[in-house]
C-alpha cells in the first residue's frame, strides 16, 4: 500500500469529524493536500483559515471558504499533518516550514487533529527540529542554538528565516523550553501532547485513531 494512499485514508477519516457550520484550521503539506478535497466533497458550510499560501490556494480552488486569521479567533477543529509522532504523543512539525502558523492555529482550536501515514510513527523523536528565526541577530541566535543549520528554503510568509536544530531530542519538554526561551527564535517545531486531541495514522488500508 503506498504512502499516498495512507495519507489519503487518514485525511478522509479526519474529514468525517467536521460538521456543518464549523470554523476549521487547515494545516500544510502533502497529507493536508488529501484533506482539502475530502472536505470540499462533503459540501458543508465552513469558515476555514489556512496556515500557508499553498493551502489557501488549494482550498480556494476546491471552493472552500478561506478567511484571513483575524476575523476568527478560535476554531472548532484544526487538522494538520506531522513529520514525527512519538509514542509519548510529542510531535515534530515544520518539514514544510509552516510550523509557526501551524502552532498558532493548532493552539486556537478546541480540537487539534493530526493525520499521517504510518512512516510518521516513531518510538522517540529524532533531529532535526525545524525552527523559524528572526533575521535580526541571526548569527548570534545560531551561536546560542548550536548545532543548527539554515535550511535552503524561502522565508516564511511572516519573514522568518527557516533553520533546523540538530541536537538530541531525547527530552522534548526540556528542549522545547530551551528553544522557546532562546531570543531570536520565533517558533520551533516541537508540539506537546497537551496540544493534540486526536491522531489518525493510516497503516495500509486501516486507520488507527487515538484520542
Ligand atoms: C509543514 C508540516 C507538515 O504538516 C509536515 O511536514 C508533514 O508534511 P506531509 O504531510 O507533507 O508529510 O509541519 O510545516
Amino acid at each position: 500500500m503506498s504512502v499516498e494512499h495512507e495519507k489519503q485514508r487518514a485525511a478522509e477519516a479526519a474529514a468525517e469529524l467536521v460538521e456543518d457550520g464549523m470554523t476549521v484550521g487547515l494545516g500544510t503539506g502533502s497529507t493536508v493536500a488529501h484533506l482539502l478535497p475530502a472536505l470540499a466533497r462533503r459540501g458543508l458550510s465552513l469558515r476555514c483559515v489556512a496556515t500557508s499560501p499553498q493551502t489557501e490556494e488549494a482550498a480556494l480552488t476546491l471552493g472552500l471558504r478561506v478567511e484571513p486569521f483575524g476575523s476568527i479567533d478560535c476554531f472548532d477543529i484544526t487538522i494538520d499533518g506531522a513529520d514525527q509522532i512519538a509514542s509519548d504523543g510529542w510531535l515534530v512539525k515544520g518539514g514544510g516550514a509552516a510550523h509557526t502558523r501551524e502552532k498558532i492555529v493548532a493552539a486556537a482550536a478546541a480540537r487539534f487533529v493530526v493525520i499521517a501515514d504510518s512512516s510518521k510513527r516513531v518510538t522517540a523523536l529524532h533531529p532535526p527540529v525545524p525552527l523559524e528565526l528572526l533575521e535580526f541577530g541571526l548569527a548570534a541566535t545560531m551561536r546560542l542554538l548550536h548545532p543548527v543549520s539554515l535550511r535552503d528554503a524561502p522565508r516564511s510568509p511572516d519573514g522568518g528565516v527557516i533553520a533546523d536544530y540538530h541536537g538530541a531530542v531525547d527530552d522534548p519538554a526540556g528542549l522545547a523550553a530551551l528553544l522557546g526561551a532562546t531570543p531570536g527564535v520565533v517558533e520551533h517545531g516541537l508540539f506537546p501532547p497537551t496540544l493534540v486531541a486526536d491522531v489518525f495514522v493510516a497503516r495500509g488500508d486501516s486507520v488507527e485513531h487515538h484520542n
